[in-house]
């Protein structure tokens, strides 16, 4: 069964919230997901998964430093090794949201594939922002069932 990497960082949240309607809207499309804490994955959880979801509250427009982190640890040691896969992301901020800049240029540091736009949901997710959360999920098995 394809495999794909949720992993996020939350401090209240909000995140954790979307990242679980993210998982949500996979699983239903017949995909296994890991749910990770950036502070709890590792390489190999990266380099065994086909497709990526990344979360992170802005903070002071960028990513979280516990994502930061995943991503520096991990990012030399799967150099190659993952070139093209999918992913998608999302942000929860407190009205500014520029962080998402952050994920992206990290996102093609790892040469990965973008399928579709990143989500930004403001605050504490509304029924609709979880709803738009479980699309992103089913968008993204969508992409990886086609590979
Ligand atoms: C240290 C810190 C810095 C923040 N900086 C920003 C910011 O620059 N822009 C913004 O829109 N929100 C900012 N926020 C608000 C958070 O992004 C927002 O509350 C988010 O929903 C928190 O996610 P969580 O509940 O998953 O922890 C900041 C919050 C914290 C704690």
């Amino acid at each position: 069964m394809a495999k794909v990497l949720v992993v996020y960082h939350t401090q209240t949240g909000n995140t954790e919230k979307l990242a679980l309607a993210v998982k949500e809207g996979m699983e239903s499309s017949g995909i296994d997901v890991i749910l990770k804490k950036a502070s709890e994955a590792n390489l190999e959880d990266l380099l065994s998964s086909d497709g990526y979801c990344f979360g992170t509250p802005d903070y002071f427009s960028y990513m979280a430093g516990a994502l930061k982190d995943f991503f520096d640890r991990t990012c030399y040691p799967s150099e190659g090794k993952i070139i093209n896969r999918p992913y998608v992301c999302f942000v929860s901020h407190g009205g500014g949201g520029k962080a998402v800049g952050s994920l992206e240029t990290m996102a093609k540091r790892f040469k990965l594939k973008k399928i579709t736009e990143p989500l930004l949901v403001e605050g504490k997710p509304k029924k609709e922002d979880l709803q738009k959360a479980k699309e992103l999920g089913k968008k993204l098995a969508k992409a990886i069932m086609k590979r």
